[in-house]
């Protein structure tokens, strides 16, 4: 009887719910935006896992808590979080924040639907076609197609679903029943989700030939074209090449010229990985590093990296306007996609798509564009160029620095030799001692919170900085600080 009587009213009070909003509001404002971004403030609050999940009370108990705690725990969240908008967090391919990107996420999470259908997302599958196809136009198609993918891993493996599709249609019905053993190429130098596409579509990644990179780390097209013979010599049946713009580490491109005519020659799809260095494109200095990327079936953009949108925002564009997204996706679900709609089914996108409920990913993009306009966007990448070439400079100038190879890209990669250490370049021990002076170093930055820079080993290099910054707000003066600190924070080692 209580039970059906309380059916009579809301079962959420509206008016605490919107006054709960403000003050959340406010303090997403405050600790995450505003404190996220003052160079004053710790990067990041760090502390072990076990005096984490202390400090945070993470386990869900069968009662609510009040308001002002539940509030005190938004704020406890954005404290011990990584503030990616930090002038000083040089850590990963995105950074910063755009403040209209931020309003396209919060009306993208506030409207919460998904990008399948015109019936539920009539504002967003109209924008989502406007912005794939400003995105297409500055690859330089007039036409083509595309989705919204969740990250540019996702993008390389639509990639090779319908590079597989279109060689092999009967794939989709027969899987790997219709299939000889393909083979598919991209560099020594690739992001390794090529390795991931290929174990999860059951390519295998033993079929992925690695191709020879030169000291710049950008494939060498007479080696694509040796890996492709030496692969038809064994039996396989060459499908897909992948070539990349940007690499992840070193911030490599290939030459893309020369790789679509080894494609055009051997009848192989050609699948440009732009995921980082795509928005290059959006710079008249800096573009011609893509140049030959008009001839690419495919490409795979993350806006959600340079362009600082947010995450996620990854463009899967494809060259062909046939509808093959749609055919090699597409499973036609009656209950979605009804046919005798009473408007224009072609609307309806979300069946190009391998999700069912997808993320608007568009509206952040589009909004900051609104903003910024082109040149805005264009200004972005160049001031982001300028602050590479700014710090290659330095890392050149000052002693103890050196750079393991001059930027062609955003991505610096340096070592730090701390004084023990010069002068001793002819001993032994040198390289394995210099190795272990990174990882100290970001040991006591992430310690004081200083700033955060990523490192890695590559190759038969030893642990090296790679430092990025995309972020608009970052003034040269951070920059100064970034040197300096990597200088105070190793000076002992
Ligand atoms: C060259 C390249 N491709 C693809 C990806 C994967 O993108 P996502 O992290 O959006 O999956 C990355 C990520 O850093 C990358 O650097």
């Amino acid at each position: 009887m209580a039970e059906s009587s309380s059916l009579e009213h809301p079962g959420l009070d509206k008016a605490a719910g919107e006054e709960f909003l403000q003050e959340a509001f406010q303090i997403l404002l405050e600790e995450a935006v505003r404190k996220g971004m003052d160079a004053t403030e710790k990067v990041c609050d760090w502390r072990e896992p076990q005096e984490l999940q202390e400090l945070l009370d993470l386990e869900l108990r069968s009662h609510g808590e009040p308001r002002q705690r539940v509030l005190e725990r938004c704020r406890d969240v954005i404290r011990y979080s990584v503030k990616t908008c930090h002038p000083r967090f040089f850590n990963q391919l995105f950074s910063g924040l755009d403040h209209h990107a931020l309003v396209g996420r919060m009306i993208t999470e506030a409207l919460n639907t998904s990008q399948y259908t015109y019936e539920i997302a009539p504002v967003f599958v109209l924008m989502e076609e406007v912005v794939l196809a400003k995105l297409r136009e500055l690859v330089g198609w007039s036409s083509g197609d595309g989705i919204f993918s969740p990250g540019g891993s996702i993008s390389n493996m639509y990639a090779m679903n319908v590079a597989r599709y279109r060689r092999f249609p009967d794939s989709k019905r027969k899987g790997s029943w219709a299939l000889p053993r393909l083979a598919l190429f991209t560099s020594q130098e690739s992001h390794y989700s090529i390795q991931k596409g290929a174990a999860f579509l059951g390519i295998g990644t033993d079929n992925i030939y690695l191709v020879g990179v030169d000291e710049r780390g950008k494939m060498i097209p007479e080696e694509l074209e040796k890996e492709i013979e030496r692969a038809k010599a064994e039996g396989a049946v060459p499908f897909f090449v992948s070539a990349t713009c940007g690499t992840t580490v070193l911030g490599a491109f290939d030459p893309l010229g020369s790789i679509a005519d080894v494609c055009q020659r051997h009848g192989i799809w050609f699948h440009v990985d732009a995921a980082w260095g795509g928005s290059a494109l959006l710079s008249r200095k800096h573009r011609h590093l893509l140049t030959g990327i008009e001839r690419a079936d495919s490409v795979a953009w993350n806006p959600h990296k340079m362009l600082m949108v947010g995450l996620q925002c990854s463009a899967f564009l494809l060259r062909d306007s046939s509808g093959l997204l749609q055919r090699c996706h597409g499973a036609s679900a009656t209950y979605l996609f009804q046919p005798d709609k009473f408007y224009d089914v072609s609307y309806d996108t979300g069946d190009k798509t391998v999700q069912c409920g997808r993320r608007v990913d568009c509206l952040k993009l589009w909004l900051l564009w609104k903003a910024v306009g082109t040149e805005g966007l264009e200004r972005r990448v160049d001031r982001a160029f300028s602050f590479t070439r700014y710090l290659a400079e330095e890392v050149k100038r000052r002693e103890g620095f050196q750079l393991v190879l001059e930027p062609e890209f955003i991505n610096l990669c340096f070592w730090f030799v701390p004084p023990s250490l010069r002068g001793k370049e002819g001993s032994a021990d040198y390289w394995s001692r210099l190795g272990k002076v990174t990882p100290v170093i970001k040991e006591r930055m992430m310690k004081t919170g200083s700033m955060m820079v990523s490192y890695q080993p590559h190759g038969a290099k030893v642990n090296f900085f790679r430092q990025i910054v995309t972020n608009p707000a970052v003034t040269r003066a951070d920059l100064d600080f970034f040197l300096d600190e990597i200088e105070r924070l190793g000076r002992d080692l």
